[in-house]
């Protein structure tokens, strides 16, 4: 059998990892700008997580949700004192599309509505709803088509206003991502955040805080929609929450309440990917990590907003992007083939930067100098 050929792939196999570093079959070392797709939040093979997961499965590494999985608890309790959602509940599942699947369900089972609001340039999954929720045509099969989902305009409060005067009261959910990953690291304003949290409000829908990629302190708070000030009814979270571990979750609002049978799944919660969770927990309290992502997002921003030729420098945290004009796209290429450095893009002509959230102030720097070398190298061609 052979691999069905979905990625286009970089002709590199890393076979190692240490913080913000891998290194490839052949020895080579690469600075992790790119955190794996925004997974690795506590840096590779962090020992406090090797020896959790390590000691875990040594006992038991699974048995179903139809025993008592006292770590599923822990878990519970420690994601929600570090989060500031301590009266909320979790529903734990395996991936960033299956918790948006789920919230988008869990609206729909509450308000028994069945029209959910998203976004222009946004990325919620590729199952069936995830992905009919995902402003991009080309993924989405005949069979994902729905007419339930309406896309607004991003940062639109108008818009938003114009809509739920029209049909608030059929409306089941908003969903939004804090800030926009795959769209291109694009911010949501404090009065977006809040007009949704309104008009939710007002019409009995469900705010649905994507915080798959801009969760779990990569934006400098626990969810980037904490920065507005609004609390959302249900947060949907995966990458960082395992360090690559794969599991996700949803945290949701006291007031959506539980049935036996509403939702489910086979391997979410399992005994193995929760011990990951919560060593990554524990690393991102013990080690203070959100603070640390302020310190060195703030630096990492200001030596970007150094170079005249990075464009739109924006984002939050350690969740940053900028854009290259046409003479610098060979950019984001050559930092990984020269100078072994990860960085994340988005289409066009986006660099999204999604280190780990440990990464040291040295190591932002070997970014900016190849940034600046290679800035330099390029404008001697041009
Ligand atoms: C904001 C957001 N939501 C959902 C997903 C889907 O997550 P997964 O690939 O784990 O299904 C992604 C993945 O990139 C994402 O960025």
């Amino acid at each position: 059998m052979k691999l069905f050929d979905v990625y286009p792939l970089n002709d590199i196999t890393i076979t190692k990892g240490e913080g913000s570093f891998v290194w490839d079959d052949k020895g080579n070392k690469y600075l992790d700008c790119y955190g794996g797709h925004a997974v690795i939040s506590i840096g590779h093979s962090h020992p406090h997580y090797v020896k959790a997961i390590e000691t875990q499965l040594s006992q038991i590494g699974f048995y179903s949700n139809s025993i008592h999985i006292p770590i599923q608890k822990q878990l519970a309790e420690k994601l929600g004192s570090v989060s500031g959602k301590k009266d909320y509940q979790l529903f734990l599942c395996n991936s960033g599309a299956e918790a948006n699947e789920n919230a988008i369900k869990l609206a729909s089972f509450y308000t028994g509505r069945n029209k959910v609001v998203a976004f222009s340039k946004s990325f919620h999954g590729r199952t069936s709803l995830a992905v009919a929720a995902t402003d991009n045509k080309s993924i989405v099969a005949p069979v994902n088509e729905t007419n339930n989902i309406s896309f607004l305009p991003f940062n639109d409060v108008a818009a938003l206003l114009e809509y739920f005067k029209q049909y608030g009261n059929e409306t089941a959910a908003v969903i939004v991502e804090g800030i926009q990953g795959v769209g291109g690291i694009n911010v949501a304003s404090t009065d977006f955040l809040k007009a949704i949290r309104t008009l939710c409000d007002e019409y009995g829908a469900v705010y649905i805080a994507d915080s798959v990629q801009c969760g779990y302190g990569r934006s400098g708070k626990f969810f980037s929609h904490d920065h507005a000030g609004v609390s959302a009814d249900i947060y949907s979270m995966a990458k960082g929450m395992g360090n690559g571990f794969p599991i996700g979750g949803i945290a949701i609002a006291p007031h959506i309440q539980p049935k036996h049978g509403m939702l489910g799944t086979t391997f979410g919660g399992n005994h193995l990917a929760c011990a990951a969770a919560m060593a990554v927990l524990d690393v991102i309290q013990n080690e203070n990590l959100i603070d640390s992502v302020n310190e060195t997002g703030e630096y990492l921003m200001n030596q970007l907003a150094q170079i005249p030729e990075l464009k739109n420098i924006r984002g939050k945290g350690l969740m940053i992007g900028f854009d290259v004009d046409d003479e610098h796209k060979g950019l984001r290429k050559n930092l990984l083939h020269k100078h072994k450095i990860f960085t994340g893009e988005a289409k066009p002509n986006v660099i999204r930067l999604l280190p780990a959230l440990n990464i040291r102030k040295e190591e932002i720097n070997i970014l900016i100098n190849a940034i600046k070398d290679e800035i330099a190298y390029l404008n001697n061609l041009n």
